[in-house]
């Protein structure tokens, strides 16, 4: 039997973002393998087996997941949002060029998913309406120096920003650090939006301003955008609407 791979992006949370092309190699999948939470979120059933793994063994449930499907298997591996970004899609191809030949001709697709920054985004109006950037603000994976030069430049450059992994229990100081970056060089009214949970029950979002942010207004499932000096909000009944206009004058 010849086996395959698909990395899959399972979106923000709601089963009405996962797309139709991710739910049809579920359910023809003989394999899930992710992070506990995201392996959680696919439905058991007859025939599919699911392996959940810590969040810190990207490449070795990369190797698993290739070895797996070497052996015939149908595998899928997940990740929430789109695979692509700061997620598993890399993770396997550096296994894939690091480890067996055979890897090389196996079968590899990568599935596209909603990634949070577009859910956040489409929340709280169009605030990734011009030109952006996006930033993952863990070091876990990259020296914290790198995170500090990179949002000076993005600021000084008039990037509207997205924030992956704000802040987390164990990394409490680098978005209190990131806000003293920003306040460096962009005004006090810089728009930002802090979105929680987007597409869950939990779900939370909160426009305010750089001068009235907080660090404790993000936490790990929170992803926070920074609009660009042309960043506005339209006031009205209800939410205010949030975006960034497409052209610069
Ligand atoms: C390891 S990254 C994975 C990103 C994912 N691949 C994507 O495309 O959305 C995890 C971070 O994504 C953001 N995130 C994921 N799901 C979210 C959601 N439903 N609402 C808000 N932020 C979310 C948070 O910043 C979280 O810390």
């Amino acid at each position: 039997m010849s086996g395959s791979l698909v990395i899959a992006g399972l979106g923000p949370g709601a089963e009405a973002l996962v797309t139709p092309e991710v739910s049809a190699a579920l359910a023809e999948a003989t394999d899930v393998v992710g992070y506990v939470p995201y392996v959680e979120r696919v439905a058991p059933r007859p025939g599919l087996v699911r392996h959940g793994s810590d969040n810190r063994e990207e490449i070795r449930r990369a190797e698993h997941a290739l070895q797996m499907a070497t052996d015939g298997h149908r595998v899928v591996v997940v990740s929430s949002g789109d695979p692509g970004v700061f997620a598993m899609a890399a993770a396997l191809f550096e296994a894939v060029e690091q480890g067996d030949a055979a890897w090389r001709d196996l079968d590899i697709r990568v599935l596209p998913g909603v990634s949070a920054m577009l859910a956040a985004s489409a929340r709280a109006g169009a605030p990734l309406g011009h030109d952006f950037c996006c930033i993952n603000l863990s070091d876990n994976l990259k020296p914290w120096s790198l995170i500090e030069k990179r949002l000076r430049l993005a600021a000084e450059a008039d990037f509207a920003m997205a924030f992956y992994n704000p802040r987390s229990k164990s990394r409490p100081e680098g978005f209190v650090r990131t806000l003293e970056i920003l306040r460096q060089s962009c005004e006090p009214e810089r728009l930002i939006v802090f979105a929680r949970a987007v597409s869950t029950p939990d779900e939370h979002i909160r426009v305010t301003t750089l001068a009235e942010a907080t660090p404790e207004m993000a936490d790990m499932r929170t992803l926070v955008i920074v609009g660009s000096s042309q960043t506005r909000r339209i006031e009205r009944d209800g939410a205010a609407l949030v975006y960034t206009p497409r052209s610069v004058s």
